[in-house]
């Protein structure tokens, strides 16, 4: 029997759309292939139409890129802490550990309490350095009941935010930024996608967005506005998503980011100064 989403809701249900790019982006852009088995199985058993989220091929591009461009992150990092944690913060139903369980380190997934019993429904253990857990990301006092490190000779920590923090009122995005940096080891790292300014409101205009009745409710309108929540966060990289999507976007995004000075669509790399 097929497990429905219709108990989600429309911000949940946006999961949807990066667990079909993932689990079958390939078709569109083969040479941006993930091979990711964890999403193809779960969208299977789903009672959704996995083909409508295709029509968008620009949100699949930046899916299948932004997922790319993380994982390439994450395996820097667990690299530099090879008994490190990374954190997935409004994880959904991806599945980073299929790619990056390197022995040693280990791995959270917190959502909505909705989407982690999905998860438990749908998704392979994927071992004992791995572990799902609740989380309202709304509410203050996420680190310590996530349970996760600190202190000054706690491990580094690697948080990701992907596809979540344009859904959050700039007040709570700056609460999350404040939170990761009054707790945070040394050497902990956070990352997460940032629309501009532009697109709060406009989720109506978004192709696949648009299905779920979910707004956008955060964009960045200035660089400062990553660091300016805490003065422990420096900013350590930039990433540019839909460069490598057709030789339009190839030309506005940059356009974009020199004459606006924030990225259209972007991922943000952050770290602290001590
Ligand atoms: C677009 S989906 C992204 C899911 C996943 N990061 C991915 O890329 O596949 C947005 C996710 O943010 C989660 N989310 C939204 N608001 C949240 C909150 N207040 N606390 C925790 N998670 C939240 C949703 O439940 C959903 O899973």
């Amino acid at each position: 029997m097929q497990v429905t989403t219709s108990a989600l809701s429309p911000v949940e249900q946006t999961l949807l759309i990066p667990l079909a790019a993932r689990a079958h982006g390939a078709r569109l852009f083969p040479q941006m292939a993930l091979h990711d088995s964890c999403a193809a199985s779960a969208l299977s058993k789903l009672e959704v139409e996995a083909d409508d989220y295709l029509d968008d091929p620009l949100s699949v591009y930046g899916v299948l890129s932004r997922t790319r461009i993380l994982r390439q992150i994450a395996l820097d990092f667990f690299i530099r802490h090879p008994r490190g944690l990374a954190a997935n913060l409004g994880c959904g139903l991806s599945c980073y550990f299929q790619w990056l369980d390197r022995g040693h380190n280990q791995w959270l997934d917190a959502d909505l309490p909705e989407v982690i019993a999905l998860r438990e429904n749908l998704l392979p253990s994927l071992g004992q350095h791995h572990r799902n857990a609740v989380v309202d990301l709304k509410q203050t006092h996420w680190w310590r009941s996530l349970g996760l490190p600190e202190g000054p000779n706690a491990p580094a920590v690697l948080l990701l935010l992907e596809g979540v923090l344009m859904y959050l009122r700039p007040e709570e995005v700056r609460q999350i930024l404040h939170e990761f940096a009054e707790h945070a080891p040394a050497g902990s790292e956070i990352v997460f996608d940032s629309l501009s300014w532009m697109a709060i409101g406009c989720a109506g205009l978004h192709p696949s967005v648009s299905r779920t009745q979910a707004q956008f409710l955060w964009g960045a309108r200035q660089m400062r506005d990553f660091t300016a929540a805490h003065p422990r966060l420096r900013l350590l990289s930039e990433h540019s998503v839909l460069d490598g999507y057709d030789a339009a976007t190839a030309w506005l995004c940059p356009v974009f980011r020199a004459f606006w000075g924030v990225p259209m669509y972007g991922i943000v790399r952050m770290g602290l100064s001590h």
